[in-house]
């Protein structure tokens, strides 16, 4: 089967690098290459994915959102974020379906097994924020709060949530389990944190879906504190394994998929 990931810019993708390592373990002879279409060209999908004869492929950044009119159906948990890292391509039509959440939350369960009773706060009310919003809400029994540094952002929020201000969160950090940045800050050069974690209990788990780098400064201060952390890593590899199941009914070989994309990380620092 032929697979691809579209984004702009895409060169620096680690998908097809951790695809490859999941063909390759599963013996399949599936193909997986990056796409770049920039915004000015996204007009011409149809034309650009039916020419490559694709069975599926992840949308990335900044076409999770441009994808939509082009689906032919859109499944009930993406329509719920209103964004789409997969299609799946059966008989020529377009299914759309968001893998990122789920991915997020497959991978957090496993290293915090009693989720369903965990106390949440969300850093961040973008796409990213949404998705794992609508994952957790599947899981999580205590009702979700999420902080944003604009209010107005929750305009196009659906799910029922604690909407907070970033001040009101740092007021009462001390009440959540699990605390996970889903804003950039924190990403590449950046070196923000996003809220001061004076108040933060001992035992709160922090996260960011961040994984390049590894430890972003909201993780790096948490460590410091003795709090444990948890990066964004397996949320990347399990959103590309719920891609696969999608695709062929499958299930992936995460530990190759992982293993490549530290390999690879490690290669390029
Ligand atoms: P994504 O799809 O990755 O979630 P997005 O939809 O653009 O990206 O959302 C980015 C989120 O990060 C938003 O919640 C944004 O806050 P605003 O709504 O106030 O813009 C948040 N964000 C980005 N940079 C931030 C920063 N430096 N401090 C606080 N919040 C930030």
């Amino acid at each position: 089967m032929k697979f691809a990931v579209i984004g702009h810019p895409i060169d620096h993708s680690l998908s097809p690098i951790m695809h490859d390592a999941n063909f390759k373990a599963l013996k399949r002879d599936d193909t997986y290459e990056a796409l770049n279409i920039p915004p000015k060209h996204f007009h011409l999908i149809k034309e650009i994915i039916n020419e490559k004869q694709l069975d599926g492929f992840n949308i990335t950044i900044p076409h999770k959102e441009n994808i939509i009119p082009y689906l032919d159906e859109i499944d009930s948990h993406a329509e719920t974020i209103g964004a789409i890292n997969t299609v799946k391509i059966e008989n020529g039509r377009w299914l759309g379906y968001n893998t990122d959440g789920i991915g997020y939350v497959k991978g957090l369960q496993e290293v915090y097994p009693k989720l369903e009773n965990a106390k949440i706060l969300l850093i961040g009310a973008g796409g990213a924020s949404k998705g794992l919003a609508a994952a957790l809400n599947e899981i999580v029994t205590t009702p979700l709060a999420v902080a944003n540094r604009t209010m107005s952002r929750f305009d196009t929020w659906d799910l029922s949530v604690e909407q907070l201000t970033l001040s009101d969160a740092e007021k009462m950090l001390d009440r959540f389990d699990i605390v996970i940045n889903t804003t950039p800050a924190g990403m590449n050069k950046n070196k923000d944190v996003v809220i001061s974690l004076d108040n933060l209990a001992p035992h709160t788990l922090v996260s960011d879906i961040v994984y390049i780098p590894s430890k972003t400064p909201i993780l790096a201060l948490s460590e410091e504190k003795g709090n444990p952390i948890y990066n964004g890593l397996d949320m990347f590899v399990n959103q590309g394994a719920e891609s696969f199941k999608i695709w062929t009914g499958q299930t992936a070989d995460t530990e190759a998929m992982k293993t490549a994309v530290i390999e690879q990380l490690k290669r390029r620092n």
